[in-house]
């Protein structure tokens, strides 16, 4: 073998352990999504069906207002089914239905009027709990609430916490509108099932 020969094979062999080594740790890689044993995440388990009831407080205004438009409804699509109109909300969630009785949780998210003909508000909330092993675990909903209808139903979506994997659905009844403070009182009665 010629010296340039010599250096030729030297290269090429160069290149293949490059070539082999870098494919080698591509294949290294852990991959994307991998299934696992239930148990590891306690859904070997039954699950629980709970019913949650509690009292939202929609204080829009005064000095405590805990319900705040971000966007104001556009009269020209219709002047009073507050089409557009975005409220956020941190409204607290009572045990009783006197703003006075226990705070138990809060709702945190948004509204969202969405109807050009009737007051269809879309609801984001994430209810989130202080009670013993509730506290600190959410509930989360979204869902179309016909406002003035006498009871709504809004989809449970999932959950944190306590409420991992959680499914159900919400219903809510109006109890109290106060006109001049525009200030609403809602049950709400949640039927959850989890693990
Ligand atoms: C607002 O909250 C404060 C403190 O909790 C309370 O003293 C006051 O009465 C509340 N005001 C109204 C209008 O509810
Ligand atoms: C506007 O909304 C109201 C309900 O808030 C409804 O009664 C009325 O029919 C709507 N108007 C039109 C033109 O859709
Ligand atoms: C709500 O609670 C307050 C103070 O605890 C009380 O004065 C008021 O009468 C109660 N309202 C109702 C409707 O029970
Ligand atoms: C809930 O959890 C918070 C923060 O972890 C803690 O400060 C609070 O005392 C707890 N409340 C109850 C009722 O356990």
């Amino acid at each position: 073998m010629t010296p340039q020969k010599t250096l030729t094979l030297f290269f090429f062999l160069l290149l293949s352990f490059y070539t082999f080594t870098s494919s080698a740790t591509i294949e290294a890689e852990p991959a994307f999504g991998n299934p696992i044993d239930q148990k590891l995440l306690g859904q070997d388990k039954e699950p629980t069906l709970s019913h949650f009831k509690f009292y939202w407080q929609d204080i829009v205004g005064g000095p405590n207002a805990t319900s705040i438009p971000i966007v104001q409804p556009i009269p020209k699509f219709n002047t009073s089914s507050s089409f557009g109109l975005v409220r956020v909300i941190d409204n607290v969630l009572t045990i009783g239905p006197n703003l006075t009785s226990k705070v138990i949780g809060r709702a945190q998210g948004f509204y969202v009027s969405v109807s050009e003909t009737e007051l269809d508000l879309l609801m984001v909330e994430s209810f989130v709990f202080y009670e013993g092993r509730y506290n600190g675990s959410t509930i989360d909903i979204v869902g179309r609430n016909v406002a003035l209808n006498k009871v709504r139903e809004i989809p449970v979506v999932g959950g944190s916490g306590v409420f991992r994997f959680a499914k159900g659905y919400a219903e809510l009844r109006t109890l109290k509108f106060d006109a001049v403070s525009g200030d609403t009182l809602v049950q709400y009665d949640v039927f959850v099932s989890h693990r």
